[in-house]
Protein backbone atom coordinates (compact mmCIF):
# COMPACT_ATOMS: atom_id res chain seq x y z
CA UNK A 1 0.00 0.00 0.00
CA UNK A 2 1.28 3.72 -0.79
CA UNK A 3 0.96 6.57 1.86
CA UNK A 4 -2.38 7.02 0.53
CA UNK A 5 -3.45 3.62 1.70
CA UNK A 6 -4.54 2.61 -2.05
CA UNK A 7 -3.14 -0.40 -3.71
CA UNK A 8 -0.44 1.24 -6.34
CA UNK A 9 -1.14 -1.83 -8.24
CA UNK A 10 -4.95 -0.93 -9.04
CA UNK A 11 -3.05 2.69 -9.38
CA UNK A 12 -1.01 1.72 -12.24
CA UNK A 13 -4.00 -0.56 -13.75
CA UNK A 14 -6.61 2.46 -13.87
CA UNK A 15 -3.66 5.04 -14.78
CA UNK A 16 -2.91 2.80 -18.04
CA UNK A 17 -6.33 2.44 -19.15
CA UNK A 18 -7.14 6.61 -18.67
CA UNK A 19 -4.05 7.20 -20.26
CA UNK A 20 -5.20 5.26 -23.52
CA UNK A 21 -8.50 7.18 -23.57
CA UNK A 22 -7.23 9.96 -23.09
CA UNK A 23 -4.94 9.48 -26.39
CA UNK A 24 -7.24 7.71 -28.20
CA UNK A 25 -10.45 10.82 -27.74
CA UNK A 26 -7.74 13.74 -28.34
CA UNK A 27 -6.36 12.99 -32.58
CA UNK A 28 -6.18 16.60 -33.28
CA UNK A 29 -4.26 17.04 -29.64
CA UNK A 30 -2.28 15.01 -30.84
CA UNK A 31 -1.41 16.00 -34.01
CA UNK A 32 -0.61 19.62 -32.79
CA UNK A 33 1.70 18.29 -30.26
CA UNK A 34 4.01 16.53 -33.34
CA UNK A 35 3.87 20.14 -34.64
CA UNK A 36 4.94 21.44 -32.07
CA UNK A 37 7.68 19.38 -31.44
CA UNK A 38 9.81 20.11 -34.66
CA UNK A 39 9.66 23.50 -33.34
CA UNK A 40 9.95 23.88 -29.48
CA UNK A 41 11.62 21.87 -27.06
CA UNK A 42 8.76 19.20 -25.76
CA UNK A 43 6.71 20.61 -28.41
CA UNK A 44 5.30 23.40 -25.75
CA UNK A 45 5.89 27.12 -25.71
CA UNK A 46 7.63 26.56 -21.70
CA UNK A 47 9.55 23.37 -21.94
CA UNK A 48 8.51 23.25 -18.35
CA UNK A 49 4.89 22.55 -18.99
CA UNK A 50 5.53 18.68 -20.04
CA UNK A 51 6.81 18.16 -16.34
CA UNK A 52 3.95 19.66 -14.85
CA UNK A 53 1.66 16.83 -16.69
CA UNK A 54 2.58 13.42 -16.97
CA UNK A 55 -0.51 13.09 -19.80
CA UNK A 56 0.10 14.89 -23.15
CA UNK A 57 -0.20 18.35 -22.98
CA UNK A 58 -3.86 19.45 -23.57
CA UNK A 59 -3.95 21.95 -27.00
CA UNK A 60 -6.85 24.85 -25.79
CA UNK A 61 -9.07 26.18 -28.47
CA UNK A 62 -11.09 28.43 -26.30
CA UNK A 63 -12.12 29.15 -22.43
CA UNK A 64 -15.42 30.94 -21.60
CA UNK A 65 -16.37 31.52 -17.74
CA UNK A 66 -15.50 28.62 -15.74
CA UNK A 67 -15.14 26.15 -19.11
CA UNK A 68 -12.03 25.13 -21.47
CA UNK A 69 -12.31 23.57 -24.82
CA UNK A 70 -9.26 21.69 -26.14
CA UNK A 71 -8.84 21.53 -29.72
CA UNK A 72 -10.71 18.14 -29.95
CA UNK A 73 -13.97 19.68 -29.02
CA UNK A 74 -13.77 18.39 -24.74
CA UNK A 75 -15.26 21.11 -22.41
CA UNK A 76 -13.74 20.83 -19.11
CA UNK A 77 -14.83 22.58 -15.93
CA UNK A 78 -11.45 23.79 -14.57
CA UNK A 79 -10.31 24.03 -11.53
CA UNK A 80 -6.61 24.83 -12.27
CA UNK A 81 -7.57 27.77 -13.58
CA UNK A 82 -4.31 28.46 -14.96
CA UNK A 83 -2.92 27.69 -11.53
CA UNK A 84 -5.03 30.05 -9.99
CA UNK A 85 -4.25 32.49 -12.49
CA UNK A 86 -7.86 32.58 -13.83
CA UNK A 87 -9.51 33.15 -10.65
CA UNK A 88 -11.69 36.01 -12.56
CA UNK A 89 -12.75 33.31 -14.54
CA UNK A 90 -12.19 33.72 -18.09
CA UNK A 91 -13.29 36.91 -20.55
CA UNK A 92 -15.43 38.45 -17.59
CA UNK A 93 -17.11 41.30 -19.87
CA UNK A 94 -15.75 44.07 -18.18
CA UNK A 95 -12.37 43.33 -18.63
CA UNK A 96 -12.91 41.89 -22.22
CA UNK A 97 -14.25 45.77 -22.57
CA UNK A 98 -11.48 47.36 -20.88
CA UNK A 99 -8.68 46.49 -22.44
CA UNK A 100 -10.27 46.32 -25.79
CA UNK A 101 -10.66 50.34 -25.58
CA UNK A 102 -6.55 50.14 -24.09
CA UNK A 103 -5.42 48.24 -27.25
CA UNK A 104 -6.97 50.59 -29.12
CA UNK A 105 -5.46 53.76 -27.62
CA UNK A 106 -2.69 51.99 -27.22
CA UNK A 107 -1.13 49.35 -25.03
CA UNK A 108 2.05 50.80 -24.08
CA UNK A 109 3.52 55.00 -23.35
CA UNK A 110 6.23 54.39 -20.48
CA UNK A 111 4.23 57.03 -19.24
CA UNK A 112 1.64 56.59 -15.96
CA UNK A 113 -1.63 56.56 -17.16
CA UNK A 114 -4.88 57.68 -14.33
CA UNK A 115 -5.76 53.66 -14.03
CA UNK A 116 -2.56 53.03 -11.80
CA UNK A 117 -3.65 55.61 -9.83
CA UNK A 118 -6.16 53.78 -9.11
CA UNK A 119 -5.32 50.31 -9.16
CA UNK A 120 -2.40 51.22 -6.29
CA UNK A 121 -5.02 53.10 -4.14
CA UNK A 122 -7.73 49.97 -4.59
CA UNK A 123 -4.56 47.75 -3.61
CA UNK A 124 -3.63 49.94 -0.64
CA UNK A 125 -7.09 49.67 0.54
CA UNK A 126 -7.87 46.12 0.18
CA UNK A 127 -3.92 44.86 1.80
CA UNK A 128 -3.31 48.02 4.16
CA UNK A 129 0.17 49.64 2.78
CA UNK A 130 -0.06 51.94 1.35
CA UNK A 131 2.80 52.27 -1.13
CA UNK A 132 2.57 50.16 -4.20
CA UNK A 133 4.74 49.30 -7.24
CA UNK A 134 4.27 47.27 -10.26
CA UNK A 135 5.93 44.53 -12.12
CA UNK A 136 4.52 41.78 -14.94
CA UNK A 137 4.45 38.72 -13.26
CA UNK A 138 4.63 37.90 -8.89
CA UNK A 139 8.45 36.44 -9.92
CA UNK A 140 9.73 39.90 -10.91
CA UNK A 141 7.52 42.10 -7.75
CA UNK A 142 9.39 39.14 -5.09
CA UNK A 143 12.83 39.60 -7.18
CA UNK A 144 12.42 43.82 -6.46
CA UNK A 145 11.13 43.15 -3.04
CA UNK A 146 14.41 41.32 -2.30
CA UNK A 147 16.41 43.79 -3.45
CA UNK A 148 14.69 47.12 -2.01
CA UNK A 149 15.26 44.27 1.50
CA UNK A 150 18.77 44.57 0.61
CA UNK A 151 19.58 47.99 -0.37
CA UNK A 152 17.54 48.96 3.28
CA UNK A 153 19.21 46.29 5.46
CA UNK A 154 22.82 46.34 4.34
CA UNK A 155 22.09 42.19 4.71
CA UNK A 156 22.48 39.89 1.73
CA UNK A 157 20.27 36.97 3.13
CA UNK A 158 16.63 36.12 2.47
CA UNK A 159 14.46 33.01 4.48
CA UNK A 160 12.26 31.03 2.81
CA UNK A 161 10.12 28.03 4.76
CA UNK A 162 10.28 24.76 3.08
CA UNK A 163 8.06 24.10 0.50
CA UNK A 164 8.00 27.35 -0.59
CA UNK A 165 7.54 28.49 -4.50
CA UNK A 166 7.68 32.22 -5.16
CA UNK A 167 8.61 32.03 -9.04
CA UNK A 168 11.31 31.29 -10.33
CA UNK A 169 14.77 33.85 -10.07
CA UNK A 170 17.80 32.49 -8.55
CA UNK A 171 17.55 32.91 -4.90
CA UNK A 172 14.41 30.77 -4.64
CA UNK A 173 15.38 27.78 -6.15
CA UNK A 174 17.41 26.20 -3.51
CA UNK A 175 15.88 23.74 -1.49
CA UNK A 176 16.88 21.28 1.71
CA UNK A 177 17.78 17.71 0.92
CA UNK A 178 18.62 15.81 4.22
CA UNK A 179 19.27 19.36 6.08
CA UNK A 180 21.59 20.44 3.41
CA UNK A 181 20.92 23.31 1.26
CA UNK A 182 21.17 22.58 -2.72
CA UNK A 183 20.33 23.80 -6.18
CA UNK A 184 16.99 23.29 -7.16
CA UNK A 185 17.44 22.85 -11.12
CA UNK A 186 20.30 23.08 -13.44
CA UNK A 187 21.35 26.10 -14.94
CA UNK A 188 21.52 28.29 -11.70
CA UNK A 189 25.62 29.34 -10.19
CA UNK A 190 27.28 27.07 -8.07
CA UNK A 191 26.95 29.60 -4.79
CA UNK A 192 23.29 30.05 -5.38
CA UNK A 193 23.12 28.70 -1.87
CA UNK A 194 25.14 31.42 -0.23
CA UNK A 195 22.35 33.88 0.31
CA UNK A 196 19.35 31.66 0.91
CA UNK A 197 17.92 30.26 4.28
CA UNK A 198 15.68 28.07 4.58
CA UNK A 199 13.44 26.47 7.59
CA UNK A 200 10.49 24.73 8.05
CA UNK A 201 7.31 26.15 8.53
CA UNK A 202 5.74 26.92 12.38
CA UNK A 203 8.63 26.04 13.53
CA UNK A 204 9.55 29.50 15.40
CA UNK A 205 12.84 27.93 17.60
CA UNK A 206 14.56 27.08 13.98
CA UNK A 207 13.18 30.55 13.00
CA UNK A 208 14.43 32.46 16.02
CA UNK A 209 17.95 30.76 15.32
CA UNK A 210 18.36 31.51 11.76
CA UNK A 211 17.56 35.31 12.72
CA UNK A 212 19.75 35.16 15.45
CA UNK A 213 22.88 36.12 13.69
CA UNK A 214 21.24 38.98 11.90
CA UNK A 215 22.30 38.69 8.51
CA UNK A 216 18.78 38.03 6.68
CA UNK A 217 17.01 41.07 4.99
CA UNK A 218 14.16 39.64 4.45
CA UNK A 219 11.58 36.68 4.91
CA UNK A 220 9.28 35.51 2.88
CA UNK A 221 6.51 33.69 3.48
CA UNK A 222 2.79 32.74 1.80
CA UNK A 223 0.43 33.41 5.02
CA UNK A 224 -0.54 29.71 4.06
CA UNK A 225 1.66 27.81 1.87
CA UNK A 226 -0.61 26.20 -1.22
CA UNK A 227 2.52 25.19 -3.19
CA UNK A 228 3.99 21.80 -3.87
CA UNK A 229 2.77 20.70 0.01
CA UNK A 230 -0.64 20.94 -1.22
CA UNK A 231 -1.71 23.16 1.99
CA UNK A 232 -0.15 24.17 5.13
CA UNK A 233 -2.13 26.20 7.77
CA UNK A 234 -0.39 28.16 10.43
CA UNK A 235 -0.40 27.65 14.19
CA UNK A 236 -2.89 29.85 16.12
CA UNK A 237 0.62 31.74 17.69
CA UNK A 238 3.03 31.13 14.27
CA UNK A 239 1.94 34.64 12.33
CA UNK A 240 2.23 37.08 15.82
CA UNK A 241 5.63 34.99 16.53
CA UNK A 242 6.72 35.93 12.88
CA UNK A 243 6.26 39.26 12.98
CA UNK A 244 8.05 39.52 16.60
CA UNK A 245 11.31 38.00 15.68
CA UNK A 246 11.55 39.85 12.54
CA UNK A 247 10.72 43.05 13.97
CA UNK A 248 13.47 42.40 16.97
CA UNK A 249 15.96 40.91 14.69
CA UNK A 250 15.50 44.39 11.99
CA UNK A 251 14.72 41.73 9.43
CA UNK A 252 11.97 42.70 6.86
CA UNK A 253 9.19 40.36 6.30
CA UNK A 254 6.78 40.33 3.08
CA UNK A 255 4.03 37.97 2.70
CA UNK A 256 3.27 36.53 -0.90
CA UNK A 257 -0.42 36.57 -1.71
CA UNK A 258 -0.07 35.51 -5.11
CA UNK A 259 -2.26 32.56 -4.19
CA UNK A 260 -3.61 33.20 -1.42
CA UNK A 261 -5.33 36.61 -3.04
CA UNK A 262 -7.97 34.40 -3.57
CA UNK A 263 -9.59 33.87 -0.01
CA UNK A 264 -10.93 37.71 -0.45
CA UNK A 265 -10.44 41.32 -0.78
CA UNK A 266 -7.14 41.61 0.78
CA UNK A 267 -6.09 37.96 0.67
CA UNK A 268 -5.33 36.23 4.26
CA UNK A 269 -3.47 39.75 4.87
CA UNK A 270 -6.85 41.27 5.99
CA UNK A 271 -7.98 38.19 6.59
CA UNK A 272 -6.27 37.41 9.65
CA UNK A 273 -5.08 41.30 10.01
CA UNK A 274 -1.72 40.28 9.00
CA UNK A 275 1.33 42.91 9.88
CA UNK A 276 4.28 43.06 7.29
CA UNK A 277 6.88 45.46 5.25
CA UNK A 278 5.75 44.34 2.09
CA UNK A 279 2.79 42.40 -0.24
CA UNK A 280 3.10 40.55 -2.98
CA UNK A 281 0.19 39.78 -5.64
CA UNK A 282 0.10 39.21 -9.20
CA UNK A 283 -1.55 36.11 -10.98
CA UNK A 284 -5.22 37.42 -11.22
CA UNK A 285 -5.00 40.51 -10.13
CA UNK A 286 -5.62 41.39 -13.51
CA UNK A 287 -7.50 38.74 -15.17
CA UNK A 288 -4.36 36.80 -16.25
CA UNK A 289 -3.67 40.01 -18.31
CA UNK A 290 0.32 40.12 -16.99
CA UNK A 291 0.53 41.95 -14.03
CA UNK A 292 2.99 41.76 -10.60
CA UNK A 293 2.79 44.13 -7.61
CA UNK A 294 4.01 44.90 -4.64
CA UNK A 295 2.52 46.87 -1.84
CA UNK A 296 4.84 48.75 1.07
CA UNK A 297 5.18 50.92 3.97
CA UNK A 298 6.09 54.20 4.24
CA UNK A 299 9.13 53.65 5.45
CA UNK A 300 10.20 51.16 2.66
CA UNK A 301 8.76 53.45 0.05
CA UNK A 302 11.31 56.16 1.31
CA UNK A 303 14.05 54.24 -0.55
CA UNK A 304 12.59 54.22 -3.88
CA UNK A 305 11.81 58.19 -3.15
CA UNK A 306 14.07 60.12 -5.88
CA UNK A 307 13.09 64.00 -5.03
CA UNK A 308 16.39 64.55 -7.61
CA UNK A 309 15.25 62.36 -10.12
CA UNK A 310 18.11 61.41 -12.35
CA UNK A 311 20.61 64.10 -9.99
CA UNK A 312 19.69 62.27 -7.15
CA UNK A 313 23.11 61.38 -5.97
CA UNK A 314 22.01 58.06 -3.69
CA UNK A 315 22.27 54.60 -5.87
CA UNK A 316 19.27 53.71 -7.27
CA UNK A 317 17.42 50.23 -6.54
CA UNK A 318 17.90 48.02 -8.94
CA UNK A 319 14.30 48.11 -9.67
CA UNK A 320 12.38 48.44 -13.39
CA UNK A 321 11.08 46.77 -16.47
CA UNK A 322 9.78 48.61 -19.84
CA UNK A 323 6.59 46.76 -20.20
CA UNK A 324 6.15 46.69 -16.23
CA UNK A 325 2.96 48.22 -14.79
CA UNK A 326 1.92 49.27 -18.93
CA UNK A 327 -1.70 51.04 -19.32
CA UNK A 328 -2.92 47.44 -20.45
CA UNK A 329 -2.48 45.86 -17.22
CA UNK A 330 -3.64 48.60 -15.33
CA UNK A 331 -6.73 48.79 -17.38
CA UNK A 332 -7.28 45.13 -16.86
CA UNK A 333 -6.66 45.31 -13.37
CA UNK A 334 -9.03 48.02 -12.57
CA UNK A 335 -11.80 46.34 -14.57
CA UNK A 336 -11.07 43.23 -12.77
CA UNK A 337 -11.06 44.57 -9.24
CA UNK A 338 -13.57 47.03 -9.77
CA UNK A 339 -16.01 45.23 -11.45
CA UNK A 340 -15.29 41.29 -11.26
CA UNK A 341 -13.23 40.79 -7.89
CA UNK A 342 -15.96 42.02 -5.62
CA UNK A 343 -17.40 41.30 -2.07
CA UNK A 344 -20.38 39.15 -3.63
CA UNK A 345 -18.11 37.28 -6.17
CA UNK A 346 -15.45 36.08 -3.45
CA UNK A 347 -19.10 35.18 -1.73
CA UNK A 348 -19.75 33.25 -4.15
CA UNK A 349 -16.39 31.38 -4.99
CA UNK A 350 -16.22 30.53 -1.02
CA UNK A 351 -19.80 28.95 -0.88
CA UNK A 352 -18.54 26.93 -3.97
CA UNK A 353 -15.74 25.54 -2.30
CA UNK A 354 -16.75 24.65 1.12
CA UNK A 355 -19.69 22.70 -1.36
CA UNK A 356 -16.54 21.46 -3.11
CA UNK A 357 -15.18 20.88 0.04
CA UNK A 358 -18.35 19.26 1.80
CA UNK A 359 -18.58 16.77 -1.65
CA UNK A 360 -14.84 15.76 -1.23
CA UNK A 361 -15.36 14.76 2.39
CA UNK A 362 -18.30 12.66 1.74
CA UNK A 363 -16.74 10.88 -0.65
CA UNK A 364 -13.84 10.22 1.31
CA UNK A 365 -16.09 9.16 4.58
CA UNK A 366 -17.89 6.62 2.81
CA UNK A 367 -14.89 4.50 1.34
CA UNK A 368 -13.61 4.94 4.85
CA UNK A 369 -10.53 6.26 4.03
CA UNK A 370 -8.16 8.25 6.39
CA UNK A 371 -7.45 11.23 4.24
CA UNK A 372 -8.22 14.74 5.46
CA UNK A 373 -10.20 17.16 2.64
CA UNK A 374 -8.39 21.06 3.04
CA UNK A 375 -11.24 23.86 3.15
CA UNK A 376 -9.35 27.14 1.95
CA UNK A 377 -12.35 29.00 1.26
CA UNK A 378 -12.65 28.86 -2.56
CA UNK A 379 -10.12 25.72 -2.80
CA UNK A 380 -10.34 22.69 -1.72
CA UNK A 381 -7.92 19.64 -1.98
CA UNK A 382 -6.77 16.38 0.13
CA UNK A 383 -3.82 14.91 2.02
CA UNK A 384 -3.28 11.28 1.74
CA UNK A 385 -3.46 11.48 5.86
CA UNK A 386 -5.76 11.77 8.94
CA UNK A 387 -4.50 15.18 9.64
CA UNK A 388 -3.74 18.10 7.81
CA UNK A 389 0.43 18.22 8.11
CA UNK A 390 2.08 21.33 9.84
CA UNK A 391 5.42 21.15 8.14
CA UNK A 392 6.43 20.21 3.95
CA UNK A 393 8.17 17.37 4.92
CA UNK A 394 5.42 15.96 6.81
CA UNK A 395 3.14 16.85 3.65
CA UNK A 396 5.91 15.19 1.44
CA UNK A 397 5.60 11.96 3.28
CA UNK A 398 2.10 11.75 2.42
CA UNK A 399 2.46 12.78 -1.16
CA UNK A 400 1.40 9.82 -3.71
CA UNK A 401 2.18 11.10 -7.43
CA UNK A 402 1.08 7.94 -8.84
CA UNK A 403 -2.26 8.31 -7.06
CA UNK A 404 -2.46 12.29 -8.33
CA UNK A 405 -1.33 11.32 -11.98
CA UNK A 406 -4.42 9.15 -11.87
CA UNK A 407 -6.26 11.84 -10.49
CA UNK A 408 -5.64 13.99 -13.03
CA UNK A 409 -6.53 11.72 -16.16
CA UNK A 410 -9.15 9.98 -14.50
CA UNK A 411 -11.27 13.79 -13.83
CA UNK A 412 -10.09 15.02 -17.56
CA UNK A 413 -11.68 12.14 -19.15
CA UNK A 414 -14.47 13.16 -17.47
CA UNK A 415 -14.64 16.84 -18.06
CA UNK A 416 -13.04 18.12 -14.96
CA UNK A 417 -9.63 20.07 -15.81
CA UNK A 418 -7.66 19.07 -12.10
CA UNK A 419 -5.17 21.31 -10.38
CA UNK A 420 -1.78 20.56 -10.86
CA UNK A 421 0.26 18.39 -8.23
CA UNK A 422 0.94 19.80 -5.06
CA UNK A 423 -1.85 22.00 -5.18
CA UNK A 424 -6.01 22.07 -4.78
CA UNK A 425 -9.02 22.32 -7.02
CA UNK A 426 -10.44 26.13 -7.05
CA UNK A 427 -14.16 27.66 -7.54
CA UNK A 428 -13.30 30.65 -9.41
CA UNK A 429 -15.93 33.39 -9.59
CA UNK A 430 -17.65 31.77 -12.62
CA UNK A 431 -17.73 28.44 -11.14
CA UNK A 432 -20.88 27.42 -10.68
CA UNK A 433 -22.79 24.75 -8.63
CA UNK A 434 -22.73 22.26 -11.95
CA UNK A 435 -18.75 22.42 -12.32
CA UNK A 436 -18.40 21.57 -8.42
CA UNK A 437 -21.17 18.42 -9.14
CA UNK A 438 -19.33 17.11 -11.94
CA UNK A 439 -15.62 17.24 -9.64
CA UNK A 440 -17.82 15.42 -6.72
CA UNK A 441 -18.91 12.85 -9.31
CA UNK A 442 -15.55 12.09 -11.12
CA UNK A 443 -13.90 12.11 -8.03
CA UNK A 444 -16.76 9.33 -6.65
CA UNK A 445 -16.72 7.27 -9.89
CA UNK A 446 -12.48 7.11 -9.17
CA UNK A 447 -12.71 6.26 -5.74
CA UNK A 448 -15.67 3.66 -6.40
CA UNK A 449 -12.99 1.84 -8.69
CA UNK A 450 -10.46 2.18 -6.64
CA UNK A 451 -11.08 0.75 -3.39
C1 LIG B 1 3.05 32.18 -4.03
C2 LIG B 1 3.59 32.41 -5.40
N1 LIG B 1 4.40 33.46 -5.61
C3 LIG B 1 4.91 33.73 -6.81
C4 LIG B 1 4.62 32.94 -7.90
C5 LIG B 1 5.20 33.27 -9.25
O1 LIG B 1 4.20 33.72 -10.09
P1 LIG B 1 4.56 34.02 -11.63
O2 LIG B 1 4.96 32.70 -12.22
O3 LIG B 1 3.27 34.52 -12.19
O4 LIG B 1 5.63 35.02 -11.64
C6 LIG B 1 3.77 31.84 -7.74
C7 LIG B 1 3.45 30.95 -8.87
O5 LIG B 1 2.88 29.89 -8.73
C8 LIG B 1 3.24 31.58 -6.46
O6 LIG B 1 2.42 30.55 -6.24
Amino acid sequence: MGASQVDPGRVAELKGREDATFVERRPRTMELWKSGQAVMPNGVPMSWLRTSYDHPPLFIESATGSRLRDVDGHEYADFNIADMSMFTGYGPAPVVAAVSRQVAMGSQYLLPTEDSIWVAGELARRYGLPKWQFTLAATSANTEVIRIARSITGREKVLFFEGKYHGHFDDVLVELDDGRLVPEEAGLPHDVTARTLIVPFNDLDALERALAGCEVAVVITEPAPTNNVGLLMPDDSFHAGLREVTRRTGTLLAYDETHTQVVGPGGLTRMWALASDFVTVGKSIAAGIPLGAYGMTEEVAAVLQRPGGRDDDTPQVAVGGTLFGNPLSMAAARAAMSEVLTEEAYAHSQRLGSRLADGIEGIVASAGLDWTTHRFWPRSGLSFCPVLPRTASEAKATLDVPLRRLMRVYLANRGVWEAIIGAGPTCSVAATDEDVDAYVDALGALIAELV
